[in-house]
């Protein structure tokens, strides 16, 4: 029994804020992002739009494309570090407003990892024969959490969501995935209050502490490193090499952690998916938007051997090989 990617489907906010725009925000500059980051653009969605309104839109576009209905949905795993609320959870709400009344539903949180995180546990629940249907979700306003007036992070973030449809079958499917964390880590990237450790007060609200912390040096050192150990991991599980993947898509969080990490792998930028430029880093909605995006766009054919590789806050990581086999689509 595999667990088969049978539809994905992705939305982003219609508004942009460009590099340009930013220049009018903070001190930087267009030249400085584009060099150090390769981010050109990210979307932000208005105030009237929660992760739960983005995931809902890729969840039904993900459900229609795998032909499948709500009712025949089992599980709903929403990956967030973004949620409505800190509950009801997310995947709750879409429940709710799909109608999948057979569906269980929670969030988990592995910040940019999530995704891959969800895939793992939908995996298990498909060969372990208890769901044969799970919509895995991977949602994020960023811009709620980012701090516009810090030049070190706003720069890198946006706003999104990507989901996909997964189904107990014959053919493979998901071949090899892998999930890990370093909670030494933990500091490099935080979100410090609004939990139990810092309340929101007005102390806290002050101090800019509702925003992303980041010590960005040290999280790019450990994503290149875990990035090519992780993904050699999951490759070698599958009996594969690196130069059999036909397609990589990593979390898109800089074009220089990501050139490194396949250089590394000794993958040429011509078997690489990158959309960080029009997007930044989406957290848990970075590579199901990249691979729904991959996939609508024609890159993905039937055969092709597929890498997901990310890592995140926690800090976490994780890496998938999928053996691709749904025919190709385009917009
Ligand atoms: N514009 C202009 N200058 C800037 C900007 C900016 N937007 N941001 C930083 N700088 C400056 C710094 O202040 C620093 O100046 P200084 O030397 O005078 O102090 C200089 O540029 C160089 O800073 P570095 O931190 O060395 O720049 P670096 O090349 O490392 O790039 C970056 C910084 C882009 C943050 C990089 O470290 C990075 O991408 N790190 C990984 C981040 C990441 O992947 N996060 C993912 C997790 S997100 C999640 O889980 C929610």
């Amino acid at each position: 029994m595999y667990s088969v990617l049978t539809g994905l489907g992705y939305a982003v906010p219609d508004r942009v804020l460009t590099n340009v725009q930013l220049e009018q925000m903070v001190d930087t500059d267009n030249e400085w992002i584009v060099q150090r980051t390769g981010i050109r653009e990210r979307r932000i969605a208005d105030a009237s739009t929660a992760t739960s309104d983005l995931a809902l839109a890729a969840a039904r576009s993900a459900l229609a494309d795998a032909g499948v209905s709500a009712a025949e949905v089992d599980l709903i795993i929403v990956a967030t570090v973004t949620p409505d609320y800190a509950f009801p959870a997310t995947a709750c709400l879409i429940q709710r407003e799909l109608g999948a009344w057979n569906a269980a539903a929670f969030d988990l949180e592995a910040a940019c990892t999530g995704f891959i995180y969800g895939l793992g546990i939908a995996d298990q629940f498909i060969r372990a024969g208890t769901y044969r249907t799970i919509l895995v979700i991977g949602a994020e306003t960023l811009s709620r959490i980012t701090d516009y007036t810090d030049r070190n992070t706003c720069v890198l973030f946006g706003d999104g969501a990507g989901a996909a449809v997964l189904r107990a079958g014959e053919e493979p499917g998901l071949l090899g995935l892998e999930i890990g964390a370093d909670g030494r880590g933990g500091e490099l990237l935080v979100l410090p209050a609004g939990g139990s450790r810092n309340p929101a007060s007005r102390e806290t609200v002050a101090a800019r502490r509702h925003y992303i912390h980041m010590a960005g040096r040290e999280v790019f050192k450990f994503a290149v490193k875990i990035m090519e150990e992780s993904a050699l991991r999951v490759l070698a599980r599958a009996g594969l090499q690196p130069g059999e993947v036909d397609l990589i898509i990593p979390h898109q969080a800089n074009a220089r952690i990501i050139d490194s990490a396949c250089k590394r792998l000794g993958i040429g930028r011509d078997r690489v998916y990158v959309n960080l430029d029009r997007y930044g880093n989406m957290s848990a909605a970075s590579i199901p938007v990249a691979l729904s995006e991959a996939s609508a766009r024609g890159k993905l054919k039937p055969g092709d051997y597929v890498l997901l590789v990310g890592f995140g806050g926690g800090l976490t990581w994780g890496a998938a090989v999928i053996k691709w086999n749904k025919e190709a689509k385009h917009d």
